[in-house]
């Protein structure tokens, strides 16, 4: 794995590090991909199987936000806004290139753009600003029943 887990990752040792535990295993084999130079006919599908799986966690993260009463849930809930605006703008760009000059590799230029949002989203979202809710997930004694694993979800 090219970014590893790290126990100080942890925010709620529940439903919400298995998620950020299964994402990570995402955006790595993207990154994976990008520095192997993939066919780019792979890398929509993994764009979009990575929006499916983080909408399904912020869904649960904002949940419990509101569930803890947390002051950062709106603020936190515009920065999961803008992630996913970022997915659906690289997927349609990604796709928009493949339909037209690209032939069957990605560019230099979407392998920059593709590597700097995953390496970016995981540092400054996931880790950095995610670990702000640790307090108010502490605070929270029981996991709300509408908390489902991401596995669960698929
Ligand atoms: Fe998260
Ligand atoms: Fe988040």
């Amino acid at each position: 794995m090219i970014i590893p887990w790290k126990d100080a990752y942890c925010i709620d040792h529940g439903a919400i590090d298995d998620d950020h535990r299964k994402l990570l295993v995402l955006i790595n084999d993207g990154i994976a991909d990008l520095r192997g130079m993939a066919a780019i006919a792979n890398i929509p599908p993994r764009l979009i199987r990575i929006r499916s799986c983080a909408l399904a966690h912020f869904q649960r993260e904002e949940t419990l936000l509101s569930a803890s009463n947390c002051a950062l849930l709106a603020e936190h809930h515009v920065q999961h806004r803008i992630v996913l605006k970022k997915l659906d703008d690289l997927i349609g760009y990604v796709e928009s290139g493949r339909a037209g000059r690209w032939g069957n590799r990605p560019d230099a230029q979407v392998v920059r753009a593709l590597r700097s949002f995953l390496y970016g989203w995981l540092l400054s979202h996931l880790i950095e600003e995610d670990m702000k809710m640790r307090p108010s997930v502490a605070a929270c004694v029981e996991t709300p029943d509408n908390i489902i694993p991401m596995r669960a979800v698929g």
